[in-house]
């Protein structure tokens, strides 16, 4: 092609654990899959999400796109954690351009941070069901030196970060693509990381609550080091099912098994909280997303807690991809990892 699109995209995820990157093209019906990639980061390159290494991460970046061989240089990428505050708010009737200019005041009591210190975006969901003079207003909040920080790593290496958003609404993005929306039934839509993971409860297609929690996998390889005294590398080793010299394989089966149990009690305390602020509404479906959905310890733990059916989430389930370009074994075992990457990748530029 003589010009290319200047509308191509690539979503690149900074995880904790990995920096994931998917490139998709929009067919006929549909996406292609044009690349797909992940390369691993150090475990303190980056904390609680914050970039502790940039130079680390920087150069993980630029290496998978080189590897890739990446022509485009715009990139949709997301954020999530404590510095990233969702919530869904309340607000008289009024136009996009009056709450624009309003937003930073109706903001300020949501918002745990200095006003002046964060980045304000908003998404209008319509009128509220119960009183047609209000409407539903989704608000998202950043801390500016966070998403800085974030803007910060594609910039240096001369990428251009066109979409920043959300972890959350990335998945989001995703599951509606390729599951679509239409379900009247109340689903929450769970990624599990290294080092968080996000919960999204949707009703008929939409978004009715959110929740940020600090606790990921990284879980079950603290639990293996303090109770097995394993190495940080070992215990991922092991976590992954593998074997460890000296290391009693039912013993590290039990540990998992706690520590799955922790990460289901996490995810039930969330689900029994929208419960309790929403009319008693139950979730009655989880589609789980996230590296840590590969482990069996972890789903049959939320199965049994939960008492729902559970589903892991295949990001590409709506995919064209050419068999001979990608191995469908590796598109179906790394799957998991890309759930974000991959909604990220279905924002086209000029996306909020
Ligand atoms: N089979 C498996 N069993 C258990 N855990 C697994 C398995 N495969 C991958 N993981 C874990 O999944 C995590 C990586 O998942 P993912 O890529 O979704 O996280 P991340 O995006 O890097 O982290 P975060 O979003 O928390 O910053 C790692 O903790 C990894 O050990
Ligand atoms: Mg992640």
């Amino acid at each position: 092609m003589l010009f290319k699109s200047k509308k191509d995209i690539v979503g690149i995820d900074i995880g904790s654990s990995a920096v994931k990157l998917v490139q998709l093209k929009e067919v006929k019906g549909g996406y292609q899959l044009q690349n797909l990639g992940l390369l691993p980061l150090p475990p303190e390159a980056i904390v609680d999400h914050s970039i502790m290494d940039p130079t680390v991460v920087q150069d993980t970046v630029r290496n998978l796109v080189e590897s890739l061989k990446i022509k485009t240089k715009n990139v949709a990428t997301s954020i999530s954690g404590h510095s990233v505050i969702i919530r869904k708010i309340t607000l008289p009737i009024m136009s996009e351009e009056e709450l624009e200019s309003s937003i930073q005041w109706e903001a300020e009591q949501y918002i745990p941070f200095d006003i002046n210190d964060v980045n304000i975006d908003f998404q209008i969901l319509g009128p509220d069901a119960k009183d047609p003079s209000q409407m539903n207003v989704m608000l998202v909040a950043a801390k500016k030196d966070f998403v800085n920080d974030h803007v910060g790593v594609f910039a240096d290496i001369g990428l251009t970060p066109v979409v920043m958003d959300i972890d959350c609404f990335a998945v989001e993005n995703m599951f509606e693509a390729s599951y679509g929306s239409g379900a009247e039934a109340i689903v929450a839509l769970i990624n599990i990381g290294a080092s968080g993971m996000n919960v999204n409860i949707l009703k008929a297609g939409e978004s009715v609550f959110t929740r940020d929690i600090q606790v990921g996998g990284n879980m079950l390889n603290e639990e293996l080091q303090k109770r097995l005294g394993v190495s940080g590398e070992d215990a991922e080793r092991l976590k992954l099912g593998g074997k460890v010299e000296d290391v009693d394989a039912a013993e590290v089966a039990e540990v998992l098994a706690d520590a799955a149990e922790s990460l289901a009690q996490e995810v039930q305390r969330s689900l029994d909280f929208f419960s309790a602020t929403s009319a008693d509404e139950k979730v009655q479906k989880v589609f789980l997303a996230g590296g840590v959905s590969r482990s069996a310890q972890v789903i049959s733990a939320l199965e049994e807690r939960l008492g729902i059916p559970i589903e892991v989430i295949n990001p590409f389930a709506g995919i064209h991809y050419n068999e001979k370009e990608f191995d469908p074994e590796y598109v179906r075992a790394v799957g998991p990892l890309m759930s974000v990457a991959t909604g990220l990748a279905m924002r086209r530029v000029g996306d909020k």
